[in-house]
């Protein structure tokens, strides 16, 4: 498969098969992390796999408790609650492979006023972008599946506590990574022409 195949044929998959990933083909799509680009040679990023299943069940329960909190303050009924954190709980401790993405500071530039530092900070941020699609499309590639979930951004705190992750650890993402379930068909492409303009 070239990369061009790898790319177009990568799609979220979120029903992906018990079958665990062997630890060397994780180990593979992390280096394929590492070779992102980044802004000005930093590598702005560090990437935490997720292996044991009292790491996963320490996220889980973290997260979950967050965004109860927020739920709640939201108004959201009990019902919907406990849909949404079993199905979140089950993404997180039932991946076939794990992988959790965070930002660091290092190597960015300090700035004196608030719009060069934000888009400072944004640069890292596009640059775990290209980072995390280079474990997608690498995934596509091995003949493996995989999903983002963005639910660390919205608790980095509970998941630097829940993890014991240094302070500098700002969480973002996590990819869920495994062989695609049997019956597993990705939704339906939009019509994408409509996204790309030529002036
Ligand atoms: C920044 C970002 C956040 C996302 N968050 C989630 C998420 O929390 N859960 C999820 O199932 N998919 C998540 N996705 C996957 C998108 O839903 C998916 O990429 C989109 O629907 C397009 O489908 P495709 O990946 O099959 O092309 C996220 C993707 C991005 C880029």
């Amino acid at each position: 498969m070239n990369a061009y195949e790898a790319i177009t044929g990568r799609r979220s998959l979120r029903q992906l098969s018990t079958v665990p990933v062997a630890k060397p083909l994780v180990q593979k799509l992390l280096y394929a992390a590492v070779l992102a680009p980044a802004p000005h040679h930093t590598k702005p990023w560090r990437f935490v796999h997720l292996e044991t299943p009292g790491s996963r069940k320490r996220l889980a329960e973290a997260m979950g408790a967050a965004w109860r909190a927020d739920l709640e303050s939201d108004g959201v009924s009990e019902s919907r609650i406990e849909l949404l954190l079993s199905r979140s709980e089950r993404q997180i401790t039932g991946a076939p492979a794990l992988v959790l993405a965070c930002i660091v500071a290092e190597g960015l530039r300090s700035w004196p006023d608030q719009r060069r530092q934000r888009a400072e900070y944004r640069m890292a941020v596009q640059s775990i972008g290209c980072a995390l699609e280079n474990i997608m499309v690498a995934a596509q590639a091995e003949g493996l599946a995989s999903f983002w979930i963005s639910a660390p951004l919205f608790c980095p705190d509970a998941v630097r506590e829940a993890l014991d992750l240094p302070a500098e650890y700002e969480a973002q993402a996590l990819v869920s990574v495994g062989y695609p379930a049997g019956d597993a068909r990705p939704r339906a492409e939009p019509d994408l022409a409509t996204l790309i303009k030529t002036t």
